[in-house]
């Protein structure tokens, strides 16, 4: 008998058994500093359920997460677990500078280094914001301990004098108005106020709507939680049977890879598409596969995605709103309606798998979802690009593009850098015509450094004026999941990297056809190696002195690959490491 009054060695061990089993010192140490209040049994065999929470002010739009947590706590306990409620670092998309994404690995990082230093034997992953869902699965999978994702849900529809107002898009859209000259500067202050109504991440499909469907069709939700609005009482509900959920998963020893497969990975392609979500998923997802060895690259969103039709008719893309969708029937529905599409073997958190889990959900709005037979699109698929400007690839969301440019040939015109482009957009006399071809480089992962979504650059204010408002634009940054236009972006290598991007000058003649998935540049070889970037640019590229930002520029993979460090790549599991006295 050890200390605890029980027999340990009858009840099958847990993870958090190093830490709180038997009757030496340590053990004692262990449970006598967390007990405060707990009974004795909280340490015999009860798992132990840490809620990596990202609430924060600093992230509004998971600021509501620690109500979420305590109904994860009320289910964790009733299951017979205990619940830990542990703050990890948190990325708000908005205010983070220079970029959220600069510290999506980092915040991975600090993730996985306390899972795994802690007595946890399972987890429990509220996210929400762009970079927190993608964060907590990458550290999660490092890790490897039964996990299950919950989104805190989007916001509710806003809207301004009777139309709907959405997150992010209508942003850019106003913006555009703006300095076309077509809406006033009062007006567009007085829009401010209307988008954000509640609680919750953007209303958008854009990269947070888009992680939490690509969560739930990795399997890794409650299936039919993704999309719950976060002010609705069913957010709550569900919170709580995750909660009990977690207890279970660690029962069964049910850790993150034997949830998520590489069939799930084609399952959340095609979801990806069927929802038009963000680009910005595919890094996620190129990262995420990484981190758990699974053989996925950028050739696979082309061939998993290929002939899904665009059925969810939100912003960017389409007209409605998150609440719209949920209201429509969900992620479910829309999952539904593609079953076909869908690897049968892919299994969700339930063990269920997740075309049994779509069954039997109804679209009952088909404007919003629309049936198999009418879709907004018939192809919704990313497209990857190859060509002497991106030999490791670019990509285009045809969905969110102007048809009418998909295939186009024209002259570049060159920006430097995100500071050359803002001082030159709006000059009335820059050699522009709507048949030019934006490029803006020195935005990659090294090179600004963190990969910004800069790539929908605005448009030159001569366009604008004239009435244009899409143009080819070309970047080796990202774009705003609730962007739109007809953008290539996340080209690899980036021009920091050594990519060709560097040397395109004004005037070059750069070629893009999606249908064909060609981007090149059409300048001989001969001449483009007497080539050498300019000045500008490569005194321009990042080199930070220390701290984080040093580590990152050294170690960072390009978008291709998932713009993870290279030593992030894989996991190191759940061992257990020595003791700290
Ligand atoms: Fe947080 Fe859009 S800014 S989800
Ligand atoms: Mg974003």
């Amino acid at each position: 008998m050890s200390a605890q009054g029980k027999d340990d060695a009858q009840r099958p061990r847990l993870r958090s058994d190093e830490w709180y089993a038997g009757d030496d010192r340590n053990a004692y140490l262990h449970r006598a500093w967390m007990r405060r209040g707990v009974p004795a049994d909280a340490f015999e065999g009860r798992p132990q359920i840490a809620i990596a929470n990202t609430a924060s002010d600093l992230t509004p739009c998971n600021a509501h997460l620690n109500e979420v947590s305590q109904a994860v706590q009320r289910g964790v306990y009733e299951a017979g677990g205990i619940p830990l409620d542990l703050p990890v670092v948190s990325l708000g998309e908005t205010l983070v500078r220079p970029t959220a994404m600069l510290w999506r690995n980092m915040a991975a990082m600090a993730m996985e280094e306390m899972f795994r230093a802690n007595p946890i034997d399972g987890l429990v992953l509220l996210g929400g914001c762009d970079k927190t869902i993608p964060a907590l699965l990458m550290a999660a999978a490092s890790v490897d301990l039964p996990a299950v994702v919950i989104s805190g849900g989007p916001m509710l529809n806003g809207s301004f004098r009777g139309q709907a107002l959405g997150c992010g898009t209508d942003v850019w859209r106003l913006g555009e108005e703006v300095r076309a000259g077509t809406l006033t500067a009062e007006l567009f202050a007085r829009s401010e106020s209307s988008m954000i109504r509640s609680r919750g991440h953007c209303n958008t499909m854009g990269t947070a709507s888009s992680m939490s469907v690509v969560a739930e069709a990795l399997g890794m939700t409650l299936p039919g939680m993704a999309g719950t609005p976060a002010p609705d009482s069913r957010l709550l509900e569900g919170s709580h049977a995750a909660g009990r959920l977690a207890v279970d998963l660690v029962r069964s020893g049910t850790t993150i890879s034997k949830v998520i497969t590489r069939e799930s990975f084609h399952n959340a392609i095609v979801a990806l598409a069927a929802v038009g979500g963000s680009t910005n998923a595919v890094v996620h997802l190129l990262a995420l596969a990484g981190r758990l060895g699974i053989d996925l690259d950028l050739a696979d969103f082309d061939r998993s995605g290929a002939g899904v039709p665009l059925l969810v008719n939100l912003q960017p893309a389409g007209a409605y709103l998150m609440e719209d969708l949920y209201r429509a029937g969900g992620v479910l529905a829309v999952l539904e309606q593609v079953v076909d599409l869908l690897d049968p073997s892919a299994v969700t958190v339930t063990g269920q798998t997740l075309v049994e889990a779509v069954a039997g959900h109804p679209v009952w709005d088909p404007e919003v979802i629309r049936p198999r037979t009418t879709p907004l699109q018939a192809d919704a698929s990313i497209a990857v690009l190859r060509g002497n400007l991106a030999p490791d690839g670019a990509i285009v969301k045809p969905a969110a593009a102007s048809a009418s440019l998909l295939v186009h040939r024209g002259p570049a015109l060159v920006f430097d850098s995100v500071e050359d482009l803002k001082a030159r957009i709006d000059d009335p006399d820059l050699p522009v015509t709507p048949d030019t071809v934006l490029v803006l480089r020195g935005c990659g992962p090294r090179g600004y450094p963190g990969m910004p979504e800069v790539a929908n650059l605005p448009l030159p204010k001569k366009m604008l004026q004239q009435g244009v408002r899409d143009m080819v634009r070309i970047c080796d940054g990202r774009m705003s999941g609730t962007a739109y236009g007809t953008v290539v972006l996340h080209v690899a290598p980036e021009a920091a990297a050594g990519g060709l991007l560097g040397l395109v000058r004004d005037g070059d003649t750069i070629v893009l056809d999606v249908p064909r998935r060609v981007l090149q540049l059409e300048v001989p070889d001969e001449e483009l190696a007497l080539r050498t970037p300019p000045a500008t640019l490569t005194d321009g590229f990042a080199a930070p002195r220390r701290g984080w930002e040093r580590l990152y520029v050294d170690h960072v993979q390009q978008a291709s690959t998932g713009a993870d460090l290279d030593f992030l790549v894989g996991g190191s599991g759940s061992d257990v490491a020595r003791e700290s006295h």
